[in-house]
């Protein structure tokens, strides 16, 4: 019996002790905003999709200003096949004609609602808005090679008013990358550029990016390189070194862009594991990769060293 005790004491110390290693990052990012870029299999999986907005509202309930922005995970594709749609390609994309933006907008506000509502279960206000909404995101069309693929935007301006509204009104926003062009024309936008560009605009202290890699590798072939830090200096020489893979090469560009562009902290987490989000911003040493400007420091509290 006493031994059951005591091993009681220790699990409650160890508890105790989880909560104190968040404490000065609470106490920093305290009225904070950060920005989660959520996609990838975290968006698929029901238990991670749970697990995310449980870690975002968390970060709400302490005292952050998160704002999620959001993919439609493979639900544009797999309504796109569904309803028989012909596609086009061009350099391997599939073209946005009028019809699949029709359809992409439509999947991407009723993800965002659904996101909304997974908020509200947890008691935290939401309000689900498109890059049109206020004004928030405009565009001008993208080319891919030279080549028109339909209604695919790049983002010219943000005009973040309508996310400081419902801020100060102390509601979470949830945004879909949606915008429109100068004459008020539909466009799809790229998620990650899309949270890139209203990080910078809100000039958020952290930008979170969930994926599905764990992180920046040193060497895209040996797992066990993961970088857990990256100053800017260290990003730009690994992507000079041309061993930065396809998929993270547009990655690692927006988290340069955000840092250069006030950013304090860019992070690539692993979005398949869960509570990725709390391990990294809660914890020393974190689970992704961080980003951050050459002369920020390694950790936030000097002891833990
Ligand atoms: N929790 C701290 C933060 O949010 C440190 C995270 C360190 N992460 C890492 N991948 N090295 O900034």
């Amino acid at each position: 019996m006493e031994g059951e005790s005591e091993l009681d004491m220790e699990q409650l110390l160890q508890k105790a002790g989880v909560l104190i290693e968040a404490l000065p990052y609470i106490q920093r990012f305290h009225g904070k905003i950060i920005v989660v870029k959520y996609g990838g299999s975290a968006m698929i999986d029901d238990k991670l999709k749970k697990e995310v907005i449980q870690d975002v509202t968390l970060l709400k309930l302490v005292g952050f200003k998160p704002i999620i922005v959001h993919g439609g995970g493979k639900e544009i594709s797999s309504w796109v096949d569904r309803l028989g749609m012909k596609s086009e390609f061009v350099n391997g994309l599939r073209v946005t004609d009028a019809p699949t933006m029709e359809i992409a907008e439509m999947v991407l506000n009723k993800v965002n609602k659904s996101l909304v509502q997974l908020v509200e279960e947890l008691g935290v206000r939401a309000i689900g808005i498109s890059g049109k909404d206020g004004g928030l995101i405009s565009v001008k069309k993208k080319l891919s090679e030279g080549q028109d693929i339909g209604f695919v935007g790049e983002v010219e301006k943000v005009n973040p008013s309508i996310i400081f509204d419902l801020l100060e009104n102390d509601f979470l926003p949830i945004i879909c990358p949606v915008g429109m062009d100068e004459n008020f024309e539909t466009y799809n936008v790229n998620a990650d550029d899309a949270a890139c560009a209203i990080a910078k605009a809100v000039k958020a202290e952290k930008l979170a990016f969930l994926t599905d890699i764990e992180g920046v590798y040193r060497d895209p072939n040996d797992s066990s390189s993961l970088i857990s830090e990256l100053t800017l200096r260290e990003a730009n020489e690994l992507l000079e070194g041309g061993t930065v893979g396809g998929g993270m090469l547009p990655k690692l560009n927006n988290c340069i862009d955000a840092i250069l562009n006030g950013v304090s902290r860019v992070h690539i987490l692993d979005g398949r594991i869960p509570h990725c989000l709390l391990l990294e911003i809660f914890t020393n040493k974190g689970i992704g990769t961080a980003i951050i400007g050459d002369q920020d420091m390694k950790f936030y509290n000097h002891e833990e060293k």
